[in-house]
């Protein structure tokens, strides 16, 4: 496979790499540039040129080393089953002590390490639930974990990493930055690269949630898995179809970041710009060579979804399910509650909630998006008489259908129709969609058409 069909093609072409700000917090390590060639700098278990395809024994293996460190997580029937039309499992592996799956592949990845490699220790780069994953693992069985974090890395999984022994470095404007150091302090100080999505016993040791869930919920119709570097589909997907061949499985990502559809149509992982996503964890411009060869076959279907998806499956969950899923983790849900996958409808199906990690600024502004997405926030522009009462009369209008005001804002300045008049944008927040359609209605009945500007790009 052509290299140079895994890398962005050059450096102003990756979405990430705008600006040029570089943090170096680790003085101990900045002439490594020189000790190691770029040549060198290659992840041995990651070969484009010979990628490993996991065998389901891998799977069981790992099931039996991390049973004692991992934990079994409920996979429970949910509410959200009667609104999608279906019979919806979901696993919920948010509940992990560092609040995602990640901790599966990590911990099955130390395990099998050599006790020279122990005694060493390991390298990752990762800005969230890898990262985390690592340093908790290898804090619970003495081995010592550097993490590597891009300078966007938020401070609180940068603080937890810190809590659970690892040594942190913030190198890199983006991960792929961060990767690079990552290899080189690796290669020069003999701490072995684990790559989150891509290392065999990664992959394996995602893969033993799928062996729970079809333990846990027999004779599923589908899994729906997110996708990021596909680490977690390949071990999944492995799973379910060696013990449960007719369960289809389903990969979704983030239309912010289609590599893994990208993959399938090119015969292999291709680069893939990547934008800005609430789905932080799927945003892998290029999937996991290993993981690409181990799922290709497996994998029935892929789907993207929208980011106003993606926020409205976490207010969802935290609505119906009293449960904080991040981004990532809501992939599937999103993919139902947008209808993309109509022909599961009376169908059984299983979702991975895959991680919790959300920041809670991140949060607010999630739930608001959400809010939105549903029809709850509804925002407008409408132009109403400025004499004494002609902004009562709208709040009265709004105030007698039950809605409360978020927003208002008046502007006079730049009319151009009568003097007399005022407009005033508002942001209100309503029961559902078919309440703020009644208070278009209702404001389109109350003042003449054209004085009103409905949606979200009024304003
Ligand atoms: C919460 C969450 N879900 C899903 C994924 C996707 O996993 P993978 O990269 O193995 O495809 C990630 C990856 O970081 C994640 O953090």
């Amino acid at each position: 496979m052509p290299i140079q069909d895994l890398i962005p093609p050059s450096p102003g072409d990756s979405a990430d790499a705008a600006g040029e700000i570089k943090m170096e917090l680790d003085p101990e390590n900045s002439a490594m540039n020189d000790l190691v060639e770029e040549e060198d700098l290659k992840d041995e278990f990651c070969d484009p040129d010979n990628p490993i395809i996991v065998k389901f024994q891998d799977v069981s293996a790992a099931a039996y080393k991390i049973k004692s460190g991992v934990h079994r997580t409920p996979c429970q029937k949910s509410q959200i089953s009667s609104i999608v039309g279906m019979e919806v499992y979901f696993k919920k592996d948010f509940l992990q002590a560092t609040g995602s799956f990640k901790e599966r592949g990590a911990r099955n990845t130390l395990l099998t390490l050599s006790e020279e490699q122990k005694q060493k220790g390991v390298i990752a780069a990762s800005a969230g639930n890898h990262a985390l994953a690592l340093s908790y693992h290898g804090q619970s069985l003495g081995i010592h974990v550097t993490v590597v974090m891009p300078i966007i890395a938020p401070i609180m999984k940068i603080n937890r990493c810190k809590q659970n022994g690892a040594t942190v470095i913030i190198h890199g404007q983006d991960l792929g930055e961060s990767k690079t150091y990552a290899l080189r302090i690796g290669k020069n100080k003999g701490l072995m690269y684990i790559n989150g999505y891509d290392n065999p016993h990664i992959i394996s040791g995602q893969g033993t949630m799928g062996l729970e869930i079809v333990e846990q919920v027999p004779d599923l119709d589908a899994v729906i898995v997110p996708v990021g570097g596909a680490g977690l589909i390949a071990g999944v997907a492995l799973a379910v179809k060696s013990l449960s061949p007719r369960t289809a499985i389903i990969g979704v990502e983030s239309e912010q970041c289609p590599s893994f559809s990208a993959a399938l149509d090119a015969g292999h992982p291709i680069w893939t710009r990547s934008g800005p996503s609430l789905a932080d964890g799927l945003a892998v411009p290029t999937v996991g060579v290993n993981a690409f060869a181990t799922a290709k076959n497996y994998v029935d279907k892929m789907v993207v979804v929208s980011e106003d998806l993606i926020a409205l499956a976490i207010l969802r969950l935290i609505e119906m399910e009293k449960a904080v899923v991040e981004g990532a983790g809501v992939a599937g849900l999103a993919a139902l509650l947008g209808d993309k996958l109509p022909e599961l409808k009376g169908k059984k199906v299983a979702i991975p909630l895959c991680g919790g990690n959300i920041d809670t600024t991140v949060l607010g502004r999630v739930l608001e998006r959400g809010l939105a997405a549903d029809g709850r926030l509804a925002r407008f522009v409408v132009t109403v008489s400025d004499r004494p009462g002609g902004i009562t009369e709208l709040a009265t209008i709004i105030s007698s259908m039950g809605i409360s005001i978020k927003d208002i804002f008046h502007e006079r300045a730049f009319l151009k129709s009568e003097i007399f008049n005022v407009q005033v944008k508002c942001v209100v927040e309503t029961r559902d969609q078919e309440h703020s359609d009644e208070l278009h209605r209702a404001l389109k009945h109350h003042y003449p058409s054209g004085r009103i500007i409905w949606g979200p790009h009024c304003i």
